[in-house]
């Protein structure tokens, strides 16, 4: 699917000029028209529960199919912070090094630990050093578990997943990767990486509705899961409903949650439109007009947030006194403005007419 193919499968754009994808994106035609089936089938008695049910198993077909793994080493579940929650269970010795401003869903899970032999090591920023770094230098023989995600939004920087790779193997320790803000645009050969653990919540960057996370698990690891709230849900099947011994799974689905139906039907029609994206194409068109972005603002008395590696994210801080978001709504942009911050996201769907209009929006802030 070309890049005018994809963006004419969101009528928003008609209206808006869309920069807030770390948000939320809007939704794509496929989607809403999944869903608006459901309602009317819900709305007239004429659906299939079963069909609606089998949902978050047809989506991890097409997750795991999209990420080049097996199904059977992926869990579905609702939340990220669930997915960090499920495998913090597993340490109960060691240190787990995490960045002190990490993404609160991907913090807390770990804060929350607890044993006398399981400690959890909150990483300070340095000025002037990126989280690649700091969290490089927090890896030593303690380490069980690194928790990182590839992007937050805070400052856009795309962490380096690679060295962290070899720096946790180097320890004997785990990597726990989150690309909540970078599956669905950035091309991170999570293949190649073999993170002990890959999570995602698949309603922003993959277009999905919310509800719809995975948590995928490297072959080796999946043995060491446990649900958190098992139920009729992690058997596999045959799925009963009623008494019978415990039972679980043998691979990675006995972590399933119970789904929110409406959601998984929306992020099956999710997956058929994101699998037609060219992923080289994707993050090159997706970076280069977030550079471009940066290269403007910065042109324009903005600082860029972002003390390591660039990614589609991008969060600068304006000059004081100019007021951006009365501006970005006169030019018709969604973009998050908090205090003198302004982040802006770019999906394949934006072009360079948005960055025209968003570096105007700037230019003409009073
Ligand atoms: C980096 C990151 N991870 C995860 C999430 C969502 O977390 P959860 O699925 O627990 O709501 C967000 C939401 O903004 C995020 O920015």
């Amino acid at each position: 699917m070309n890049h005018s193919q994809f963006r004419a499968l969101f009528p928003a754009l008609g209206q808006r000029i869309w920069l807030d994808t770390p948000g939320a994106p809007p939704a794509a035609l496929p989607v809403t028209a999944a869903l608006t089936r459901a309602l009317e089938d819900w709305s007239g008695g004429t659906f299939d529960w079963l069909h609606w049910d089998g949902a978050a198993a047809r989506a991890r077909e097409l997750f795991a199919d999209y990420l080049g793994v097996a199904p059977g080493t992926v869990a579905t579940l609702g939340s990220l912070s669930e997915a960090a929650a499920t495998v913090a269970s597993t340490i109960s010795v060691g240190e787990i090094v995490v960045a002190e401003d990490e993404f609160r869903s991907n913090l807390y899970p770990w804060m929350r630990l607890l044993g006398d032999d399981v400690r959890v090591r909150v990483v300070p920023r340095v000025a002037g050093l990126s989280r690649t770094d700091v969290l490089l230098d927090a890896i030593g023989p303690d380490t069980a578990l690194v928790a990182v995600s590839e992007v937050i939004t805070l400052d856009g920087e795309r962490v380096d997943l690679p060295a962290l790779r070899r720096a946790t193997d180097d320890a004997g320790a785990r990597l726990f990767v989150n690309v909540t803000q970078t599956l669905g645009v950035l091309d991170s050969r999570l293949d190649e990486l073999a993170a002990d653990y890959v999570a995602v919540h698949g309603y922003k960057w993959m277009l999905c509705p919310r509800g719809t996370a995975w948590l995928v698990v490297r072959p080796d690891r999946v043995a060491d899961l446990r649900p958190l709230a098992p139920s009729w849900k992690s058997t596999g099947s045959p799925q009963g409903y009623f008494g019978g011994g415990y039972r679980e799974a043998s691979d990675a689905s006995r972590c399933d949650t119970s789904p929110a139906w409406f959601s998984w039907v929306g992020a099956e029609a999710a997956l058929s439109v994101l699998s037609e994206l060219d992923r080289d194409l994707t993050q090159r068109h997706t970076l280069r007009l977030s550079a471009r972005f940066r290269e403007q603002a910065t042109a324009l008395g903005c600082r860029d947030a972002n003390q390591g590696a660039a990614s589609h994210i991008v969060a600068v801080d304006v000059p004081d006194g100019v007021r951006t978001a009365e501006s970005l709504r006169r030019h018709g942009v969604v973009a998050t403005v908090t205090g003198n911050r302004l982040r802006v996201g770019f999906h394949f769907f934006n072009n360079d007419d948005d960055l025209e209009v968003v570096v105007d929006a700037i230019r003409h802030a009073s």
